[in-house]
Formats: structure tokens, C-alpha cells, sequence
């Protein structure tokens, strides 16, 4: 494999992360390696989890022919699972973190993956191959309401009464199997529009349900920052507004010393701010969004541990 992928705001996050020397990073969205590369050579020491193990065996070797041997642990694994992760290696603290949500382009860019819609390939979706729910079975077997549900919440796809009783029609033909079928239904249903591929809501949507994507994100971000030692800085990058709508809030209630309701004249709920907000929906520069186009959507936001 010789690209992998590219990495967004590299050196906004390493700025945030303020790299000590011989500290410990977790990285939840290992990916091609390239954000926790830079830990590396800023001379941290990584812990990193990806559900991919494309993921996995492309960063270990990248590091290792680095001269990093030593130097990180890798977990297949979900970030969902840091307490669990970090329990059974002994990490009490960490000196700081990185979620770089979403998927990789390796992911995207690989036909036999089904994330994109642009090759023709069996419906997939999924990061981690060792699991069962696959694009294709959410397809054919959702009822029609879930299917409603999943592509206004998730892709919030105007059309998408059109494409699911498109869908279930063609279904009660015969299964769905590629995305080059799921995309005619889709062109069938939808008309013209700007601002992309008529098939990119629905195949965000999918992918986002394959995934679990949003399930447990907030309280992702709540046991990492926990784990963060004072000082310690968490850096999540989103690229839509479902994900980073979730960021947003966790963060915003763990820096708030008081969530009583306005009304009440006294704090009685006792809540205490976790951490101070740092950055909030901080983009990429031009220059990075005219070089890598996934950039565009990205924003990063940042905490840091009281
Ligand atoms: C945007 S890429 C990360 C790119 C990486 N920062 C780099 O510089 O190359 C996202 C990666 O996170 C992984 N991923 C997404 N959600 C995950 C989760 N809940 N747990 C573990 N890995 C996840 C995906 O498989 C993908 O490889």
C-alpha cells in the first residue's frame, strides 16, 4: 500500500497536543498513521486503536521502518472501549488525545471497501470486516421505516421517502447487492441538484449506521478527557454537523461549572467544569483545503484538562 491517507490540520494538532517528550498520546483513529507519526517524531509515545486492520498493519510498519519500534502499542480496536482499553494496559493517565472521526481514504479509495459511490462494488461499508452488519443487509432488510429514519437523520437526504420505497421496490425484485445498484435507485429518485453526487447523503447515512458512528461518541469524548492528565489536551476533528453537533455539546457541558436550570437562583446540581475549551470549529487553512479537498469539511475543536 503505498498511499494511505492524508492527514487533516497535521500541524494544528501537533500544536494543540503540545508533544512532551516521552509522553503518552492516544490516538482512537489511527488511520494511515500520519497524525500519530508526528507524536512520534515530537517524541511521544503512542497508544492508538482502529477498527480497521488495513489500519493497523500500514501504521505499524510505517513506524517501525521509522525506528519507532518500542515506542507505541496498537489496538485493534473501537475507541468506544478506551476505559477497558487502557485498564488492561495499565495507562492510568494520558498526556494527550486525538479523535480524527470518520473514515479513511484509504477506505473511500478502495473499490472492494463499498464506501464509495463512485466504484462499483458489493455493499460493504464497514471499518471493521470481523463484523456482521454490512450496508447490504441494512439494504434489503430494514423495514422501510428505519430506512426513512437512517437517511434523514444520518444523511438528512431531502428525498428520502423517494429513494426508500424506490429501494424496497427494487428489493422485492431481488436483493440489492452493489453500490453501482443502490446508486441508479438513488439516481432514479433524486432530481439534479448542486452540491455533489445525488448518492452522497444516502451513502453517508448507510455509513454511518454500518458504524455505529454516532452511538456512544459523547461518551467517548467524556472518558477520554478523564483520562487526560492536567494540562492535557484533547483534540477531536468532525467533518459533518451531526458528529461535530455532538462534539460541541459534550465538550460545552464538560467546561460548565453549573448546569442548573436558569431559573434556579442557587446551583444545586453541584456540576464542576472538567475542562477549559481551547478551540472551537477551527478550519483548515485555505492552502490545505485547495491541497486536500476532504479538508474542506473538517473542524477541529479542542479541550484541554483542568
Ligand atoms: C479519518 S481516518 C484517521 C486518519 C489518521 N488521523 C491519519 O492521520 O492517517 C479515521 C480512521 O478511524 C477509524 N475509526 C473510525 N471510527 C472508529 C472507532 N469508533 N474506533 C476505532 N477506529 C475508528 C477508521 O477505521 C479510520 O481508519
Amino acid at each position: 500500500m503505498n498511499f494511505y491517507h492524508e492527514s487533516i490540520m497535521p500541524r494544528e494538532v501537533l500544536e494543540a497536543l503540545d508533544v512532551k517528550r516521552d509522553g503518552l498520546y492516544f490516538d482512537g483513529t489511527l488511520g494511515g498513521g500520519g497524525h500519530s507519526l508526528r507524536i512520534l517524531e515530537a517524541g511521544g509515545r503512542i497508544i492508538a486503536t482502529d477498527l480497521d486492520g488495513d489500519a493497523i498493519a500500514y501504521a505499524s510498519e510505517l513506524f517501525d521502518s521509522k525506528g519507532y519500534k518500542g515506542r507505541y502499542t496498537l489496538v485493534r480496536g473501537n475507541f468506544k472501549d478506551f476505559t477497558h482499553i487502557c485498564d488492561e494496559l495499565g495507562i492510568k493517565e494520558i498526556d494527550g488525545a486525538l479523535l480524527d472521526l470518520g473514515v479513511s481514504s484509504h477506505q473511500f479509495d478502495e473499490p472492494t471497501r463499498g464506501f464509495s459511490y463512485r466504484y462499483d462494488a458489493p455493499l460493504d461499508m464497514r471499518m471493521d470486516v470481523r463484523q456482521e452488519l454490512d450496508a447490504k443487509y441494512i439494504v434489503n432488510e430494514y423495514k422501510p421505516s428505519e430506512l426513512l429514519r437512517i437517511l434523514y437523520e444520518y444523511g438528512e437526504e431531502p428525498f428520502a421517502k423517494r429513494i426508500v420505497s424506490n429501494i424496497v421496490k427494487a428489493r422485492g425484485e431481488a436483493p440489492v447487492q452493489t453500490t453501482g445498484q443502490l446508486v441508479s435507485i438513488i439516481e432514479k429518485s433524486v432530481p439534479h441538484r448542486k452540491g455533489g453526487h445525488p448518492a452522497k447523503q444516502t451513502f453517508q447515512a448507510l455509513r454511518i449506521e454500518v458504524n455505529g458512528e454516532l452511538d456512544g461518541l459523547s461518551n467517548a469524548v467524556e472518558d477520554v478527557s478523564r483520562r487526560l492528565t492536567s494540562g492535557g489536551r484533547l483534540c477531536v476533528i468532525t467533518f459533518h454537523s451531526l458528529e461535530d453537533r455532538i462534539v460541541k455539546r459534550t465538550m460545552k457541558t464538560m467546561a460548565t461549572d453549573c448546569l442548573c436550570d436558569k431559573s434556579i437562583p442557587i446551583c444545586i446540581c453541584g456540576h464542576k467544569a472538567e475542562v477549559r475549551i481551547l478551540k472551537t470549529n477551527l478550519k483548515a487553512t485555505k492552502e490545505e483545503m485547495e491541497l486536500n479537498t476532504r479538508s474542506k469539511s473538517a473542524s477541529l475543536r479542542v479541550v484541554e484538562k483542568i
